[in-house]
């Protein structure tokens, strides 16, 4: 369907001295169109990772609910949007965990975001006690239909969704790719319920956790996979463009 999209999340990793690492993957994604290629550096970066790149996107990892105002130490989605960041990743489990981030917060802060004009990326993913007792599909549902906020107009555009276990994230252990099929065909059909066929058509599900270019193949094959969410092999262009050339 849609264009492969690989997207590296740095997560808390990178001073200026990682500039070359985005000046070296923006360059081999400009001869690389089939796939759409972005990275998510943290807010520090910002700026200084858009001024570097002329083909990848650039996003943010977190933005604020609010539009401005008294809160010390946040940013908000207009700002990192005027800092050159094109999407934001919400809602990832490092967040919710660390910072306490429940499913209505994602919600508000995924409103805040497209009323700012940026694209997001809504992450969900079950611990492994869920998976464990079987409650994966229904949890990651859940999930997906507290945090996701009201979407009009063309969804394909704004929306994507990252499915990462938690269990497999920075792990080095993953789901099968029959695993990641079934739960993807879950998550679309929550899509189709929502927006309609033609419509969620257009909205990748990405897979995260332990993606590496020895693994990549085989975990982007799976069912109604459209990318990947790649940390720990995002920071060396080196292992980020080898999951890229396997898209
Ligand atoms: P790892 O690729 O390091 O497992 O991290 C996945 C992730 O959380 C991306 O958002």
């Amino acid at each position: 369907a849609e264009r492969p999209y690989i997207v590296g999340n740095w997560k808390m990793n990178g001073t200026r001295s990682m500039l070359s690492e985005a000046r070296a993957i923006d360059r081999a994604s400009q001869r690389l169109m089939k796939v759409e290629v972005a990275l998510a550096p943290p807010f520090t970066l910002l700026h200084a990772v858009h001024k570097e790149v002329q083909q990848i996107g650039v996003g943010a990892q977190d933005c604020h609910p609010g539009e401005d105002g008294a809160f010390t130490g946040d940013v908000s989605a207009s700002m990192v949007l005027d800092a050159g960041a094109k999407f934001v990743i919400l809602g990832h489990s490092e967040r919710r965990q660390a910072h306490g981030e429940d499913d209505a917060l994602v919600k508000a802060k995924a409103t805040a975001a497209l009323n700012a004009g940026l694209r997001i990326i809504l992450c969900c993913g079950e611990s492994e006690e869920i998976r464990d007792a079987g409650e994966a599909e229904q949890f990651v549902i859940d999930q997906l239909k507290a945090s996701m906020p009201k979407i009009s107009g063309n969804v394909g555009e704004v929306l994507t969704v990252a499915y990462e276990p938690i269990w497999a994230i920075g792990t080095g252990r993953t789901p099968t790719a029959d695993d990641i099929g079934s739960m993807h065909r879950a998550i679309r059909a929550l899509l189709v319920e929502l927006y309609g066929e033609e419509t969620s058509a257009a909205v990748r599900i990405l897979y995260g956790g332990s993606v590496n270019p020895g693994n990549a193949t085989e975990l982007l094959g799976a069912d109604e996979v459209g990318g990947a969410l790649v940390g720990g092999a995002s920071l060396t262009a080196e292992s980020f463009l080898g999951i890229v050339l396997a898209a």
